[in-house]
């Protein structure tokens, strides 16, 4: 018995959720295998695309699916193959789309006995080998679906959000590698109520905006005083791209989790291509090789 199942890439943070907003894209993703065997634990039989550990323990599938296993009364084992084509280090969740994608196929395999929210625990644990902090704002929309709030890490409470229907996202992946520990190293770890305030309101506007399909109340929320100034040092281009999205007619640009991705949101597929033509003509005149992406949100 086995399953075939799309893993996708998620955007983190955008802007002003930090640590608790994520988006999933419907177009851009892994594929994943898995099956089941009577051979007790995890096998990875094969990684294409990329040049990863085989070993359960090292990766992050594995190891999200052994977190799995560990809670359930199943005798047998698994054997999973991953096709990769969203690369490590990107910033559109490379470890949560395995991460994800390996504890919803195995809860299919066994008759979904784990909710959606047992699953981004055991995901979370893919998370953590990944970047030492088992954050969930990767795996909770990748496992939902659409865009998803992390209202509490402890308890651990995901709240599913609406997506309107013309939202569309561009993403540039300028490859260059960012990784997640080294990215949240630089971050401050206080931050002022004068910038609490700021965020909050723009975290509770564009959740508003998500329910109410209201476009320019999203584009206004789009906005974050505190990751992003510091982040953005990290990003070749990064202003340039932001300020050429926005005169594209985006609603808003971003960092896309960690970095170096940038993400812009935009109403209609007809302004995301053209944010992403805009952002392909900036990103022509540096010399590091990218790919843009226009997806739908679900
Ligand atoms: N919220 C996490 C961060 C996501 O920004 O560090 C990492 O993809």
């Amino acid at each position: 018995e086995a399953i075939k199942v799309f893993c996708p890439a998620t955007i983190a943070n955008v802007s002003c959720g930090f640590d608790v907003l994520g988006l999933a894209l419907e177009n851009v993703g892994d594929e994943m295998i898995v099956r089941k065997s009577s051979n007790k634990g995890i096998s990875i039989t094969k990684i294409l695309g990329q040049d990863l550990p085989l070993e359960p323990s090292k990766n992050v599938a594995g190891v999200a699916a052994l977190a799995l296993l560990e809670k359930s009364d199943y005798s047998g084992g698994f054997e999973i193959e991953i096709h990769k084509k969203i690369k490590p280090g990107s910033g559109i969740g490379s470890s949560a789309a395995s991460s994800a994608g390996v504890v919803w196929a195995i809860n299919e395999l066994l008759g979904k006995p784990f909710s959606e929210l047992e699953l981004v625990e055991f995901a979370m644990q893919g998370e953590k080998l990944a970047s030492n902090v088992a954050h969930a704002d990767n795996v909770a929309p990748a496992i939902y679906g659409g865009f998803t709030l992390v209202r509490s890490y402890e308890p651990l409470d995901v709240v599913p959000l609406p997506t309107p229907s013309e939202l569309y996202a561009t993403i540039i992946h300028p490859q260059i590698e960012v990784k997640t520990s080294d990215s949240r190293k630089v971050l401050k770890t206080k931050i002022t109520l004068a910038q609490g305030i700021q965020q909050w309101g723009n975290l509770g506007g564009l959740i508003a905006g998500l329910f109410q399909s209201d476009y320019p109340l999203i584009g206004r929320s789009l906005q974050d005083h505190i990751i992003e100034p510091i982040r953005s040092i990290l990003i070749p281009g990064y202003d340039e791209i932001k300020s050429e999205s926005m005169k594209a007619g985006a609603l808003g640009c971003g960092i896309s989790g960690s970095g170096p991705s940038i993400f812009a949101l935009s109403q209609g597929f007809e302004i995301a291509k053209k944010v992403a033509d805009s952002m392909k003509a900036t990103y022509e005149h540096f010399d590091i090789d990218f790919d843009v992406h226009v997806s739908s949100i679900g």
